[in-house]
């Protein structure tokens, strides 16, 4: 039986779990106290239902992101800013060269839609998809409640840099902003400003390592500084990033504290590029034809510059510009 709960949201009624199917075109995905399974005409595919919802929540919550959100090495999206594929098999080369893969465009509303109501319908009270392992109950069992508060959290994002007046809230236990278990060694002083006479309150300043100390989610990037198309988007991180993120422009890491391993891989096939540790301070460049997943055995600090000119991924796929940023 079928039911429209809203934007053309197509779902079922609850199965013997208590959990509703969803339907996009012709990809269904079901889920049970495990897994999350996924249909179309050439193909099925299974993921844990844990890593399936923190990819979920990301791809919802980051409006599709830049370019590929891959799930695992099979389901994804690719973001074309205004429509949004959904694909099974497509950047995966066996899918390929054995014509199995699948691809469906809709208009971002409708996918986002669905999304939304799927990461709502399976995410269980105990659960918080952005919360690191050790800090969220488990997403598994038969559907018990929701967390609507948690999966709606919304993107810290800044107005003006950070540090400028009104934006103190951010940086206080009484906010309900405390300072995670991992970060306690992290000092919470303020720079002291001296201004020149005549500048005094235009000069501002902050403690960047004691703002991320407080922040309660991991692998989300928040934006921070807009100068222009340059953004920086600082972040928390700790066990795996759920999405292979698959580039179109090249993006900067900067490792602000403790270590990150990533995974890079060719992004249209999967084929293993490299493996690069990040230690505090190192400095990388992700190419724009790569895909990456991080790996943070401590809640590590990192900064993620990103470009957000809307003329990149075109100047790239058309070799106007290159897929790396600098020539040595
Ligand atoms: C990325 O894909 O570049 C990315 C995404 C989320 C993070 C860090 C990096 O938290
Ligand atoms: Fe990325």
């Amino acid at each position: 039986m079928s039911a429209t709960i809203s934007l053309g949201v197509k779902a079922s009624a609850p199965n013997e779990h208590g959990y509703r199917s969803f339907s996009l075109g012709e990809l269904t995905f079901s889920r049970d106290e495990y897994f999350v399974y996924v249909h179309w005409p050439t193909g099925r595919h299974v993921m844990s239902a844990d890593g399936f919802l923190r990819s979920l929540q990301r791809d919802v919550a980051w409006e599709f992101f830049y370019g590929i959100v891959n799930f695992d090495g099979v389901i994804g999206t690719v973001n074309h800013y205004g429509t949004v594929d959904l694909f099974a098999g497509r950047y995966n080369d066996a899918y390929r060269k054995a014509e199995l893969d699948h691809a469906e465009n809709f208009e971002t509303p409708v996918i986002k839609a669905t999304f939304q109501a799927m990461l709502d319908d399976w995410t269980n009270a105990a659960f918080d998809p952005f919360a690191s392992p050790a800090e969220t109950g488990g997403a598994f069992g038969p559907k018990r409640g929701s967390n609507t508060a948690a999966i709606t959290r919304r993107r810290v994002t800044a107005k003006r840099m950070v540090g400028v007046p009104g934006d103190e809230a951010l940086r206080s236990d009484a906010n309900g902003h405390p300072v995670n278990r991992q970060f306690l060694d992290v000092p919470q002083d303020e720079p002291e400003i001296r201004a020149e006479p005549g500048f005094e309150g235009q000069v501002a300043a902050f403690n960047l390592f004691a703002y991320l100390s407080r922040s309660n989610v991991t692998w989300n990037p928040s934006v921070v500084s807009v100068c222009k198309d340059s953004l920086y988007c600082p972040t928390t991180e700790e066990y795996i990033l759920p999405i292979i993120h698959g580039n179109d422009r090249v993006e900067w890491f900067v490792q602000l504290s403790d270590e990150i391993y990533w995974d890079v891989e060719d992004r249209d096939t999967g084929a293993v590029r490299a493996k690069v540790v990040m230690k505090p301070g190192d400095v990388a460049a992700m190419p724009a034809d790569i895909r990456h997943q991080g790996y943070a055995a401590k809640r590590a600090m990192l900064l993620v510059w990103e470009n957000g000119s809307r003329d990149l991924p075109g100047l790239i796929a058309s070799g106007k510009a290159p897929t790396y940023p600098v020539d040595f």
